[in-house]
């Protein structure tokens, strides 16, 4: 198989996977949805065509093994399958759907590594479904509290019902996990969804480190009443008090460095023209590399929201939904990840991650590390998402190379 060919069977899978959604007219595939099944049923099918055995765990992750030819700790690799709402077709499928190729090449040369390979296809990354996020990762390192699934979707159906819908017994979740000792590291390789590669003018890069995060969901009550009849001084405006909230969350990540803030979902009601909003319920994502940066903007921004309530007479009431700290990937990895880049003929650039992914999870299981692929003007999350299929082929050479240096023991 030469690397043209390789780009095109990346491609033709990415497409399959792209076709899968609940939505004919752009890709929405939500963790453990009729659309999440049947894009772990055809990775299955790809996993086994490429000589791996398949099973589903209890959390709904599609894991694909191929043992070694001598016993001992796996490599993962892997990424997720799920997808924001009319996302791209790149973010987390490239991840799975590269070392699945990969493990297709060695199958179809007759080549086989002394080590066991999983991959993995996790069942939510996104956080998109369900107001927690990284389940298929924090389950298989052991660290997905069983009080997680009663957290509920928006039409109130808890994980754990979407589990049984699954055909997965929540009582299992325990079973997801895995030992420290079955593996020696994790790879994931996904797009970089930032410009750095683009600028650079190279295909891959290794990634330092993960950025940490907070997720808030937050509630602002007042008091609801006639648009027409109650006059200004005396409304408690739930919508109004939650954009000044909101206003305060920009300019106080904007007067920080290296933290970054947003209020991606807003919810008014009773959400009439001609009634004062008296309850809003607003997201709030945060992050930085720095821990403490994010720590600092988290005070600063709750203790605004004590000062916006106090003034306009609301209650304003915070849920944290995820924490995650940042994560340094491992030194050993990373070495021989840029070991294979240079092997593939490129420069081995480091670049950090602001994007959470499920490698920060799976850190808390076995050293990680990632590899970042060019993606088109740096846009993720967004349908127009792209990369080319020669990038794709680079990606697929590079961890190859990685597969059989580790083979070869270097
Ligand atoms: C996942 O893509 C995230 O970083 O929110
Ligand atoms: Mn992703
Ligand atoms: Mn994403």
């Amino acid at each position: 198989m030469n690397s043209t060919t390789i780009g095109q069977l990346i491609f033709d899978k990415i497409d399959a996977l792209a076709r899968i959604s609940e939505n004919p007219d752009n890709l929405t595939r939500l963790s453990l949805s009729p659309e999440h099944q049947r894009a772990n049923a055809l990775v299955g099918e790809w996993m086994q065509q490429a000589g791996m055995q398949i099973r589903t765990d209890a959390v709904g992750n599609i894991i694909g093994r191929c043992e070694g030819s001598e016993p001992g700790p796996a490599l993962m690799l892997g990424s997720h399958l799920d997808t924001v709402r009319d996302g791209g077709r790149y973010d987390g499928m490239l991840g799975v759907v590269v070392p699945i190729v990969c493990m297709q090449v060695l199958h179809s040369r007759g080549e086989t590594l002394r080590y066991p390979v999983e991959i993995v296809g996790f069942s939510d990354e996104e956080g998109v479904r369900f107001p927690s996020t990284l389940h298929g990762s924090k389950a298989i390192a052991g660290t997905l509290d069983a009080d997680t699934l009663q957290d509920t979707d928006a039409d109130g159906i808890s994980i754990a019902e979407a589990l049984v819908s699954f055909g997965q017994d929540p009582q299992q979740l325990h079973s997801a996990k895995r030992q420290p000792d079955e593996f020696f590291g994790f790879v994931e390789l996904h797009i970089e969804q930032g410009p750095v590669l683009e600028k650079e003018n190279l295909p891959i890069g290794v990634v330092s480190a993960i950025a940490g995060a907070s997720r808030y969901q937050i509630s602002v009550t007042g008091k609801a009443g006639h648009a027409g009849t109650v006059p200004m001084n005396l409304r408690q405006d739930a919508l109004t008090g939650a954009s000044e909230c909101i206003v305060a969350i920009e300019a106080i990540c904007g007067s920080l460095s290296d933290v970054v803030g947003t209020v991606g979902q807003i919810k008014a009601a009773p959400g009439a023209g001609n009634v004062i909003p008296g309850a809003v319920e607003l997201s709030l994502d945060l992050r930085s590399s720095e821990d403490a940066t994010r720590k600092h903007a988290e005070q600063q921004i709750l203790s605004t929201f004590d000062a916006v309530a106090e003034r306009r007479g609301l209650t304003i009431t915070t849920h944290c939904r995820h924490q995650a700290s940042s994560v340094t990937c491992d030194e050993q990895l990373c070495s021989q990840l840029a070991t294979a880049i240079q092997t593939s003929g490129y420069r081995p650039l480091t670049l950090s991650s602001g994007a959470g992914h499920d490698a920060m999870a799976i850190a808390a299981l076995t050293p990680m590390a990632m590899l970042f692929v060019r993606c088109k003007d740096g846009l993720s999350h967004h349908p127009d998402e792209s990369m080319t299929r020669e990038d794709a082929a680079a990606a697929a050479d590079v961890l190859l190379n990685f597969l059989r240096q580790i083979n070869a023991g270097t």
